[in-house]
């Protein structure tokens, strides 16, 4: 509703008759079909959607917080160091992850509390399994284990070749269970999708079924890729950006992601 829509003047008086700083759960039907639940926030209307989606993009799920746009912008700053990229990078990771993680399912947990049992829940299956793409996807793994601190880490070595932009791999160790696991790939940039899809591929030959891409910054292009050749991995990112210049950097962009981590060139 923040986005197409005004207070419906139904609910306007309403929010005016509970004040200025109260947020208001309701029920708003402006026809039958049209039943939802939406927050007042003073004048502000926003809905549940925590997450942006295009359909242009099927695939993609931007992440909105305003933390994290800010965070964002910090890091797309040439004038941030490498230390305060790197603490960026970790704590936009936790943010993403808080989302991606949203849909895992639960299963019932008793648990004893000092003064009675009581029906708990747990995340069933196996334990969540993180996979950076080497190297950047390492400044990520931190902030994500600290949300699933039990989770398994493997990792996947790719680099892309200046030239050509294609994934060259190097090196690939994930859990010998991976059909049972989901897994979590990391890694900042999504640009050309060659190494994500190349990453999901090898992902998959292991025996991996469930996977989600975290990334930090997207292009048009990366999307489209991966959704082509994997349309089952959904993406979460911080933004969709606007394109690619000629050598694969993602425009606005932040730049070598891997290079502003570990301060190489
Ligand atoms: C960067 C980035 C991705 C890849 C994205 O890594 O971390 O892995 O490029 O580009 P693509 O979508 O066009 O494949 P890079 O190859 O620079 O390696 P590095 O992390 O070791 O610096
Ligand atoms: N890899 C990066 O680190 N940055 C880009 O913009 C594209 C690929």
């Amino acid at each position: 509703m923040r986005h197409h829509c005004r207070v419906p003047s139904a609910a306007a008086s309403f929010v005016q008759e509970v004040g200025q700083r109260i947020f208001v759960v309701a029920c708003v039907a402006r026809q039958p079909q049209h039943y939802c639940l939406v927050f007042f926030h003073a004048r502000e209307v926003s809905s549940f959607r925590r997450m942006d989606t295009t359909p242009a993009f099927p695939t993609l799920r931007v992440v909105s917080h305003p933390l994290v746009q800010h965070k964002l912008s910090l890091l797309r700053d040439r004038a941030t160091p490498t230390k305060i990229f790197k603490e960026l990078v970790d704590e936009i990771a936790t943010l993403i992850a808080y989302e991606a993680t949203s849909e895992l399912t639960l299963e019932p947990a008793p648990v004893e509390t000092p003064l009675e049992r009581t029906e708990g829940k747990r995340v069933s299956g196996k334990k969540l399994t993180l996979v950076p793409i080497l190297r950047a996807g390492l400044g990520m793994v931190e902030g994500v284990a600290r949300l699933v601190p039990a989770a398994r880490v493997g990792h996947i070595g790719l680099y892309r070749d200046h030239d050509t932009l294609e994934p060259v791999d190097y090196y690939f160790k994930v859990p010998s269970d991976a059909s049972e696991r989901d897994f979590f790939l990391l890694d900042p940039m999504l640009a050309t999708g060659g190494s994500a899809a190349a990453a999901v591929a090898s992902l998959k030959r292991a025996g991996a079924t469930r996977i989600r891409f975290l990334c930090l910054v997207a292009a048009p292009e990366g999307v489209r890729r991966l959704a082509q050749a994997h349309p089952d991995v959904i993406v979460y990112c911080a933004a969709l950006d606007r394109e690619l210049n000629d050598q694969g950097y993602i425009l606005p962009g932040l730049g070598d992601a891997g290079d502003r981590l570990f301060g190489t060139r």
